[in-house]
């Protein structure tokens, strides 16, 4: 069953008179349980989609829904709540809130989806092996730590859909190794994981590949 369907999304961005059509026209769907990987290369539109599909921005055209409740166009207030019930959404940068201890900034997550759990933040703290960084803030973190932080932080409420977009674009090994096992829990407890990527390897892991190229889906 579609957990998150898109259909036609049309994006266009104007600088002066230069236009970008960032969409053209795309659709897809996401059903229970199952990770998909956008691939394409850089400038293909994967970000502009991801914020499109999480209602982050409002597409120009066509329209997104959520277990069949429409989320483009309606007020931020109602986009928030669904996006608050739905998702959990991975960006390249700013995942955590600064002035936040990592803790605070996993429980945080977790009560914006209604499941405060104390003993779940200390276990996500060590699975991805920063136990040690729970009372300390962003910007004393490690690049490496930052990323693993924003990873138990995105996990933490076991959203519905989970929405990456180039998780490993900036992290080492470890960490991307840490990023698939999270990955493939979700999956085992059918979740849905969408993530992007330029790269091929990454999209090796995933059920079902979406390549994404000038604004346009190439085999879906
Ligand atoms: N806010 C914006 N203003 C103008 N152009 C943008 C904006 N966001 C994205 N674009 C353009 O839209 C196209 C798709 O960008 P993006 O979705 O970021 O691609 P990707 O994430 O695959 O690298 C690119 O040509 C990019 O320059
Ligand atoms: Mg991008």
């Amino acid at each position: 069953m579609a957990v998150l369907d898109a259909v036609e999304l049309y994006r266009f961005f104007h600088i002066g008179d230069d236009e970008t059509a960032a969409l053209r026209g795309v659709s897809l769907s996401l059903d229970a349980g199952e990770t998909v990987a956008l691939v394409g290369p850089s400038g293909s539109g994967k970000s502009t989609l991801i914020n499109c599909l999480t209602g982050l921005d409002e597409p120009d055209g066509g329209w997104v829904s959520i277990n069949k409740e429409r989320l483009t166009r309606r007020s931020e207030t109602v986009r928030a709540r669904l996006r608050a019930r739905t998702f959990g959404i991975m960006l390249q940068s700013g995942n955590l809130f600064q002035h936040l201890t990592i803790e605070d900034n996993i429980m945080f997550q977790m009560q914006i989806a209604g499941k405060t759990d104390a003993k779940r933040v200390l276990s996500l703290l060590e699975a991805v092996g920063i136990s040690h960084r729970g009372k300390s803030y962003p910007p004393t973190l490690s690049g490496g730590e930052i990323a693993r932080a924003g990873l138990a932080t995105v996990v933490a409420a076991d959203p519905p859909i989970l929405i990456a977009d180039e998780p490993t674009a900036e992290v080492d090994a470890q960490t991307e190794e840490l990023l698939f096992e999270l990955f493939e829990h979700r999956k085992r407890t059918g979740l849905t994981t969408l993530l992007s990527t330029h790269s091929n390897a990454l999209a090796l892991h995933a059920d079902r590949i979406i390549h994404i190229r000038d604004g346009r889906i190439l085999d879906a």
